[in-house]
C-alpha cells in the first residue's frame, strides 16, 4: 500500500478477503490478468455494470467481456458449440475471449452485453484471478481498466493513475505477462476474429482445422472495440517509420537505432513477445514525457506482430490531426 491512494494490496489472505467482501457489495475493483489488468465487477448486478461504464467513461453500446473460473460456470449463461469446445480445449484458461448466444436463463445482467443477444466471456489463466473467481457465486464482468479510448493497464500503478481513488482495491500482480488484451473470437455464425490477440488467427485454423475470417474496421461494428481510435497516449502517432526525427519521440523495434533520450526500445532483440510486453508501458512513458508527436518503426506482421500492429493502427487514428 505505497501508492498515494492507498489502494494497491498484494495478493494474501487478507486481501482476498476483502476483495471477495467488496465484489459482494457491488463495489469495482482493479485486478491483473496475464493479458492486461481490468475492473471487475459482478456480472450478474446492475449496479456493478453500471459503476464500470461510469468509472470508464465508456459508451453503453460498446459490451463488456464476462470472465469466469470454469467452463460449468459458464454454461449457466451462453450456449457452446463445437468449435468452442475444440477452442476451450486447446487455449483456456488463457488469452482468448468467445463470443456466444446468451440463454435466457441467464443471470447477466442485459446491460453487460450491451442488450445484444451475445456474450463474450473468458476465462483468464492468472492464478490470482483465479483464486478469486473460484471463491465467487458470480462471474467477473471486466473490461481493460483504463479510461475509455486510452491506453490499457499493465501493472498496478497504471491502474492506479487511471481511477486514483474512485477505486477502493487494486491487486497486485506485477506486469501483465502479455501485455495486450485478448483474441476474440466470434463463434455465433461465421466464425470471425475480432479482435487479434497473442492467440494468432493462425493458431486457431490449425487447431479448428478451417479458414476463419478476421473483420476489418470499416463495415457495419461488430465488436465496438474496433471502433477506430483506441488504446490511444492522445497525440499523433506515425507509423512505420523508417528513422527517428529529432523532438518526437521514436519508439525502436531491435537495437538498430541509436540510443538517445527520445528512442523507446520495444524489443532490442527484436522479440515480438518482448515487444508487446511493452507496448503499453512505452505509449504512457511517452506521454508523460510529454513529447507531442510519436513515430514508430516498422513491426513485422506476423504472429503476435499481427496484434501489435492492430493496436498500433488504432492508437495512431487521430482526429485531432484534423481539427
Ligand atoms: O484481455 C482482455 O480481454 C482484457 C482483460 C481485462 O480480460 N479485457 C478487455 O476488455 O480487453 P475490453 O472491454 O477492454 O474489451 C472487450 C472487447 C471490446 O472490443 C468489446 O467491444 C468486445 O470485447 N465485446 C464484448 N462483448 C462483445 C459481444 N457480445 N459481441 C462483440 N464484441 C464484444
Ligand atoms: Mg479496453
Amino acid at each position: 500500500m505505497k501508492n498515494i491512494y492507498s489502494n494497491i494490496f498484494k495478493f494474501n489472505k487478507n486481501s482476498l478477503f476483502k476483495v471477495i467482501y467488496h465484489l459482494k457489495k457491488d463495489e469495482v475493483i482493479g485486478l491483473p490478468t496475464e493479458t492486461v489488468y481490468g475492473l471487475a465487477g459482478n456480472a450478474y448486478s446492475k449496479k456493478s455494470v453500471r459503476k464500470i461504464f461510469f468509472l470508464k467513461k465508456r459508451p453503453k453500446f460498446n459490451p463488456l467481456i464476462v470472465h469466469y473460473y470454469n467452463l460449468d460456470r459458464a454454461s449457466k449463461d451462453v450456449f457452446t458449440n463445437k468449435y468452442f469446445f475444440k477452442l476451450y480445449k486447446k487455449f483456456s484458461p488463457g488469452p482468448i475471449t468467445y463470443i456466444l448466444k446468451k440463454k435466457n436463463s441467464s443471470k447477466i445482467d442485459s446491460l453487460v452485453s450491451s442488450n445484444l443477444k451475445t456474450i463474450a466471456i473468458r476465462f483468464p489463466a492468472n492464478p490470482k484471478i483465479r483464486k478469486i473467481l473460484k471463491k465467487l457465486n458470480f462471474p467477473l464482468a471486466m473490461p481493460s481498466a483504463n479510461k475509455s479510448e486510452g491506453i490499457s493497464p499493465v501493472d498496478s500503478n497504471d491502474v492506479s493513475e487511471e481511477f486514483k481513488k474512485n477505486i477502493k482495491i487494486i491487486i497486485d500482480d506485477g506486469r501483465s505477462n502479455i501485455g495486450i488484451e485478448s483474441t476474440v473470437i466470434d463463434l455465433t455464425s461465421n466464425i470471425s476474429i475480432l479482435r487479434p490477440g497473442s492467440i494468432s488467427k493462425k493458431l486457431i485454423e490449425k487447431t479448428l482445422n478451417k479458414k476463419i475470417k478476421v473483420i476489418k474496421n470499416n463495415k457495419k461494428i461488430k465488436s465496438p472495440g474496433m471502433l477506430k481510435k483506441h488504446y490511444s497516449p492522445g497525440i499523433p502517432m506515425i507509423l512505420n517509420t523508417p528513422r527517428p526525427k529529432k523532438n518526437s519521440a521514436f519508439i525502436a523495434f531491435g537495437k538498430n537505432v541509436k540510443k538517445n533520450k527520445n528512442i523507446f526500445y520495444l524489443s532490442k532483440k527484436a522479440n515480438l513477445y518482448e515487444a508487446a510486453k511493452n507496448l503499453y508501458k512505452i505509449f504512457r512513458k511517452i506521454k508523460k514525457e510529454k513529447y507531442k508527436k510519436i513515430y514508430v518503426a516498422k513491426i513485422p506482421n506476423k504472429g503476435i506482430g499481427i496484434a501489435i500492429n492492430d493496436r498500433l493502427k488504432h492508437a495512431a487514428y487521430n482526429k485531432w490531426n484534423l481539427k
